[in-house]
């Protein structure tokens, strides 16, 4: 197998390309792919200070890596969902990255901010983990963003992530998740942040190749509430089908944000406020954040 690029011995063969690469040229292809995402749709502004959401995992440490190398002012947020070892470690991981690399590191607590770990959460609220993980992990984000006067939130979602939650969001066709799955999400009112996605051009293989040849350190296991989540087995759907015919994948993602997104965004905004208790945005009275904070509080 040789480089696409130099012709030297590859490393590594992206079949959705055809093409193979040597280990330079594939890191000049990851970075590239980078830079593509964050042109395509405007995501950051060279001299901006970017608020990188890192869960000690390949995705999100090869992200700030990246973000690192291309010259963006970057602080890392690490929330500490209080899952067991899983958390003990995967902060750790993050903690070692942001020490190698002299750059700041915010760690929250969802216990401290909830009233209880994620564990407790599933058991208050008889939920899958999955949905108070979510919205707290949304929620303080965004709010650390905003604390910290930072504009925007990247996160390590690559294209398997994204074209698993487009299958589930198909599945069920909902409308409102299709509006918003985006590599962008803009802000709409002051107290919310952008959101991007600078990875959503780059596979799961091709993230963890990038992760093993700049020698990152991330946690391999995955969180433990995530055995048997719908989401896995919308990936190994697209990965049979991405095995049956290279590009699928590929093909599914960015065909539905290039053709079919749009008919899916509303015309009407919805309209937004700020939360009595928090001052967080909602549509309601009291944001859903605070709901679940008292509903622990008060079960606890
Ligand atoms: P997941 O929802 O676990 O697939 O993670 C998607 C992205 O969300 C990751 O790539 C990170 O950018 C971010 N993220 C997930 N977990 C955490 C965490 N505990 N702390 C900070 N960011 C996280
Ligand atoms: Fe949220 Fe596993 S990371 S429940
Ligand atoms: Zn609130």
């Amino acid at each position: 197998m040789k480089c696409r690029k130099c012709g030297g011995t590859a490393v590594l063969e992206l079949r959705r390309h055809n093409a193979a690469f040597c280990a330079p040229d594939f890191l000049d292809f990851f970075r590239n792919q980078v830079r593509e995402a964050v042109r395509k749709y405007r995501m950051l502004d060279k001299d901006e200070h970017v608020l990188v959401a890192v869960s000690g995992g390949k995705d999100s440490l090869a992200l700030w890596d990246v973000l690192l190398d291309e010259g963006y002012r970057t602080t890392g947020l690490y929330l500490d969902l209080g899952i067991f070892d899983y958390s003990v470690e995967s902060r750790r991981k993050c903690e070692a990255f942001a020490a190698g690399r002299g750059v700041p590191l915010i760690v929250a607590s969802v216990a401290e901010e909830v009233g209880g770990p994620v564990p407790v959460i599933k058991e208050v609220t008889r939920r899958p983990p999955c949905s108070g993980c979510g919205l707290s992990k949304r929620y303080l984000m965004n709010r650390v963003a905003l604390d910290r006067g930072i504009g925007v939130v990247a996160t390590g979602h690559n294209l398997d992530d994204e074209a698993a939650t487009l299958f589930g969001s198909i599945a069920h066709w909902q409308t409102d998740a299709l509006a918003r799955q985006s590599p962008a999400l803009p802000s709409t009112h002051a107290k919310l942040v952008r959101r991007v996605k600078p990875l959503y051009r780059l596979s799961e293989l091709e993230t963890s190749a990038y992760a093993f040849l700049r020698r990152i350190d991330y946690i391999v296991e995955e969180c433990p509430f995530a055995k048997g989540a719908t989401s896995i087995a919308h990936k190994e759907i697209l990965n049979r089908m991405e095995d049956a015919s290279p590009g699928a994948k590929h093909n599914f993602l960015f065909g539905f944000l290039e053709k079919a997104r749009a008919a899916f965004e509303r015309t009407e905004a919805v309209e937004l406020r700020e939360c009595a208790r928090c001052g967080q945005v909602t549509t309601g009275t009291i944001c859903a954040f605070c709901k679940l904070a008292d509903q622990v509080k008060r079960t606890l």
